[in-house]
């Protein structure tokens, strides 16, 4: 399965800290945000990635991405010229995908907890169909809303609902199956010019094959759109970081887990990133101090 990074969007909720420079690459405390979205493709296994965003930002992207190597995984990128949604990535892409199978993980979504690599390694093998990732949020009119029908079968999925039907938002983390180009090609622009990825999502929903998964309270879900999920998400990071010493997002780190990488090249990571603690952590690492 190929995995798209879509890190396009003119970030105006967070103007003017990206007037002059990508959300994407904002840090998240000890990141940029981009390495939190990078490390779910990972950790689901996925190693051909396309990285998309706008042709101002995209050089910014090449710098500190590369070609992946460094990561055990390869890049290639392109350009999204105006913010017309999140399903053209599969349009702009089309050719690159190949008719093969796909995932799509937005720049700002960063997802933590226990089984979720257990999670994403099922809905990146499912053969058929689509998998999106659930949630329960306190205001679910900001994302797109699935509610259940009394199965639990999930019924209608609606993108940012007056009055949504249930509290469980669709997170930015998304898996489809070879149709998927095919099927975004039939999307037409929304009443606010975007191609809708809950309009692809609502497609598989009505062919029957849209798996939904509803992530549990042990899971944490944040975006970083806004400078309060902003600052939380960096607070969240920095909680978890301190208390167990483990890293969040770091896709070294995933890369080295995974066997992607070797130790002398985590080594050389750590050291280039000199004397900062995430250095220190994955140098512990790449010595076999931690398990
Ligand atoms: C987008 C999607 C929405 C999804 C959200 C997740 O919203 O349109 O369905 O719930 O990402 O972060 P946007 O970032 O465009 O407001």
């Amino acid at each position: 399965m190929k995995g798209i990074l879509l890190a396009g969007g003119s970030g105006t909720r967070l103007h003017p800290m990206t007037l002059a420079a990508s959300k994407q690459l904002l840090p998240v405390y000890d990141k940029p945000m981009v390495y939190y979205p990078l490390s779910t493709l990972m950790l689901a296994e996925i190693r051909d990635i396309l990285v998309i965003s706008t042709p101002e930002d995209l050089p910014q992207f090449r710098r500190l991405l590369g070609t992946g190597e460094r990561f055990g995984v390869q890049f290639s990128y392109a350009e999204q010229p105006r913010p017309e949604g999140i399903a053209q990535a599969f349009l702009i892409g089309r050719d690159w995908i190949g008719g093969e199978a796909c995932a799509l993980v937005l720049g700002d979504n960063l997802v933590h907890g226990d089984h979720l690599s257990a999670l994403l390694r099922a809905a990146a093998t499912r053969p058929e169909g689509a998998t999106v990732f659930a949630y329960q949020v306190r205001d679910p009119e900001r994302y797109g809303v699935v509610s259940f029908d009394q199965s639990g079968r999930p019924a209608e999925i609606v993108e940012k609902p007056a009055a949504p039907l249930s509290n469980w938002a669709v997170t930015g983390v998304y898996f489809y199956d070879r149709q998927v180009s095919d099927i975004a090609r039939q999307i037409r622009p929304s009443a606010r010019g975007e191609l809708e990825i809950t309009e692809l999502n609502q497609i598989y929903l009505e062919a029957g094959v849209l798996h939904v998964e509803r992530l549990s309270r042990g899971c944490a879900w944040l975006d970083a759109g806004t400078p309060d999920s902003l600052l939380q998400a960096a607070t969240f990071v920095q909680t978890i970081q301190s208390r167990t010493g483990m890293l969040v997002g770091c896709p070294e780190e995933v890369a080295f887990r995974k066997g992607y990488i070797d130790a002398a090249t985590l080594r050389d990571q750590a050291r280039a990133m000199g004397k900062t603690e995430l250095g220190r952590v994955l140098m512990e690492l790449a010595e076999g101090e931690h398990a």
